[in-house]
């Protein structure tokens, strides 16, 4: 097991106005996975994944990442932590305009003690199997959304971290770039083992992971994996689940 939560609670607000958005959490997800979280908007997907990914901490409860504590970590630690440990992909990509491409890639390694043969090998890996590799020279204003998100893909995966965060990594992109970037995904999670967890609102993006988390009124309401069954079957699944679940629609 990679990742476990128990019980985890998020509230915002203060005594006055309080929302209460995670109402007690528990989830294990295994090294390796690639794993979908789905919910209406306003359901509380970005405050489980920022959570999760320690970019914001729990009300109550524990997130254990490869058996550490992460919710008990001082500021400094659990910032150390989120550099050498985690990847992040967000929906507006988040790209330095001011550095190529490559440099965009190779920036998690600075934090990182890899040797210069090692980095370029990593490079090379990460950028063909992104289909990025000849744009390495190029600016970001220069390429096109797809290809600045593939690159964004590709520094979240360069340190091999932990677990990778993406939350709706999709949210900006047409179906065919989108399409793109989750097959790539898949393919990457497949080669090397990393885990995913990704925030999406989309059936479509959703069906290229192998396990669907439900969520509704701030608990789990039901999960969903792959299995044998094909792409086409799963999405068939996740529609139905959604359609059951109900006010999935468009994010704002
Ligand atoms: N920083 C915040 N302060 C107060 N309320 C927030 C904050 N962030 C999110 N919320 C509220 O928490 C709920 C869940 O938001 P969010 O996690 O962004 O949902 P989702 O990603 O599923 O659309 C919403 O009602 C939202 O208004
Ligand atoms: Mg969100």
């Amino acid at each position: 097991m990679i990742l476990e939560t128990k019980d985890i609670k998020k509230t915002y607000g203060n005594r006055l106005n309080r929302t209460e958005v995670l109402k007690g959490i528990d989830m294990s997800i295994e090294k390796g996975e690639f794993v979908s979280i789905m919910g209406a908007s306003g359901s509380g997907k970005t405050t489980l994944l920022n959570v999760l990914s320690s970019i914001d901490r729990v009300t109550s409860g524990h997130i254990i990442i490869e058996g550490q504590d992460i919710t008990g970590l001082k500021d400094k630690k659990l910032a150390n932590f989120r550099k050498n440990d985690l990847g992040f992909i967000f929906q507006e990509y988040n790209l330095l305009n001011t550095l190529t491409v490559k440099e965009n890639i190779l920036l998690p390694l600075s934090i990182r003690n890899m040797k210069k043969p090692e980095v370029e090998k990593q490079f090379e890996l990460v950028a063909s199997e992104l289909g990025i590799y000849d744009l390495q020279d190029k600016y970001p204003d220069a390429i096109s959304g797809g290809q600045m998100q593939r690159t964004s893909a590709a520094r979240a995966f360069i340190h091999q971290p932990k677990i990778i965060f993406a939350d709706e990594p999709t949210g900006a992109l047409d179906s065919k770039a989108a399409s793109n970037l989750l097959g790539k995904l898949q393919t990457l999670n497949e080669l090397s083992n990393s885990t995913i967890m990704m925030v999406t609102h989309d059936a479509t993006a959703a069906s290229y992971s192998g396990r669907v988390i439900f969520l509704k009124d701030g608990l789990v309401y039901s999960t969903l994996r792959r299995g044998e069954s094909s792409q086409e079957d799963f999405y068939k699944e996740i529609m139905n689940t959604q359609s059951v679940l109900g006010g999935v629609g468009v994010e704002s």
